[in-house]
């Protein structure tokens, strides 16, 4: 056989031709309606009076500004970037064109230290969604931020509503979970997995310094003031980079409306649970007066809640009201979407069967075997019915997210979702509407560098 310049082949095999890429959809090419600024920029977060660090930043805030769109409009934003490092950012959830997705070396090159990048795109569908850097460990520093889009015509009324951004604090610089073992680092108390890790790493999360409800540490809640009387939205945004929270408002159950933005059958819960990338929104009803602690608890961390106060005004109440028993928690089967995914009807075209798991050999996280970027694309043709079924043969969460698409988990839509651990599964569908490369990848941040991501490429 002769030499195939700049392919590989193993011994005899010829390489079948490649597929050609299918060329993704252009962003829309009207002007923007609305603009707006971002900056990522070195700057200090003060999530307590006396907790200060220098981090990373969009436009001096944190979380960073909450940017609020009507459900149709063409927005465009502008990102700057003043760091040392090569920066972009994602759109998470979102359904845009490829090449605005924000994914480095995927859909665009990274914008180096100085330069700028202009993402466009149509906000549609309406929802809760949250945007933030997709290079590295930026994510854990302080670079993400809350995104609104408004519906026309909300299925449900409210009086008024608060965006309630759920973080993980690192008051260091983040360092890859494979740069730490068991004998110190960061791996703090964690430990290795309960179905035992042989003590290899600690396969979860940093040690934080705390849980932020909008940046703030529990001895510095913000305060959320309600009116006796009125339905109150909460919009949750889980954009923690390694932590799953257990939410819930004392004296109040929650009226679940949207999963991941999307709109369901409104169903009551006293509690739910959600990983890095899902939202909720909720509504509260303000019915029983006093001053109550919104808590969010993580499920597999040693860190004091994060806690925000709901202070019906005119109460004079010092200190919040902590939640009494667990009472009911949601769970993915209580979520029916109001406009369920069309063309997943049948049989799939494509089905994929993945297994989650951590590697004997390395610190690295695999899907299927394979550690992302030395993994092999995941091709689908545009129109096909896709069905992922993940298996996780590890101990630990993984929730996994699908960048460019809305998927069906049983009556759920959503884009980001849960596996749990010790043989956990979960089978979802989408249709392939989208043409581009698309990541595919757990939103545990030390997982996604080690190497916990596939990209979903579209052939002709
Ligand atoms: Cu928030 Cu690749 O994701
Ligand atoms: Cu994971």
């Amino acid at each position: 056989m002769s030499a195939l310049a700049g392919c590989s082949t193993l011994d005899g095999v010829t390489p079948e031709s490649e597929p050609e890429l299918a060329s993704p959809r252009s962003p829309p090419s009207e002007p923007a309606d609305t603009t707006a600024r971002l900056r990522a920029t070195a700057g200090t977060v003060q999530p307590s009076e006396d907790a200060a660090i220098e981090t990373w930043l969009y436009n001096d805030e944190f979380p960073g500004p909450e940017l609020r769109l009507t459900e149709g409009e063409v927005v465009e934003v502008e990102l700057t970037n003043d760091l040392r490092d090569e920066t972009t950012i994602h759109w998470h959830g979102v359904p845009l064109s490829n090449g605005m997705d924000g994914v480095p070396n995927v859909t665009q090159d990274p914008i180096e230290s100085g330069g700028s990048f202009a993402y466009k795109f149509r906000a549609e569908p309406a929802g809760t969604f949250f945007y933030h850097s997709h290079v590295g460990l930026q994510l854990d520093r302080g670079l993400l931020g809350p995104l609104v889009i408004e519906e026309a015509e909300p299925h449900i009324e409210y009086d008024r509503e608060y965006t309630v951004v759920l973080d993980d604090y690192l008051d260091g610089e983040p360092q890859p979970l494979s740069d730490t073992d068991s004998n110190g680092g960061m791996g703090g108390g964690m430990g290795g997995g309960p179905g035992g890790m042989g003590g290899m790493m600690d396969d979860r999360r940093p040690d934080y310094a705390g849980l932020l409800v909008n940046g703030r540490l529990p001895e510095n809640p913000p305060s959320f003031a309600v009116q006796e009387g009125e339905r109150v939205r909460f919009r949750f945004v889980n954009a923690s980079s390694a932590t799953a929270f257990e939410v819930r408002v004392a004296g109040h159950p929650l009226t679940v409306t949207h999963a991941d933005g999307r709109p369901v059958e409104p169903v009551t819960a006293d509690s739910f649970v959600f990983g890095s990338g899902e939202r909720y929104d909720a509504i509260v009803d303000a019915e029983n007066p006093g001053t109550w602690e919104l808590r969010a608890a993580a499920l597999d961390g040693n860190e004091p809640p994060a806690i925000a106060v709901l202070a019906y005004e005119g109460e004079t109440e010092q200190s919040p009201t902590a939640p009494s028993s667990p009472g009911q928690q949601l769970s993915y089967s209580d979520l029916r979407a109001l406009s369920p995914l069309e063309g997943i009807d049948g049989e799939p075209d494509r089905t994929f069967d993945l297994t989650l798991s951590a590697s004997r050999e390395s610190t690295e996280w695999l899907i299927d075997g394979q550690a992302y970027p030395n993994a092999d694309p995941f091709t689908i043709r545009e129109g096909d019915h896709v069905r992922i079924r993940l298996e996780n043969h590890s101990p630990v969460l993984h929730p996994m997210h699908l960048h460019g698409h809305f998927f069906q988990a049983g009556d759920a839509v959503k884009d980001t979702v849960l596996v749990p651990g010790h043989m956990g599964e979960v089978t979802f569908d989408f249709v392939a509407d989208n043409p581009g490369s698309w990541l595919f990848h757990c939103h545990n941040l030390y997982h996604l560098e080690a190497g916990m991501a596939r990209v979903m490429e579209y052939v002709e």
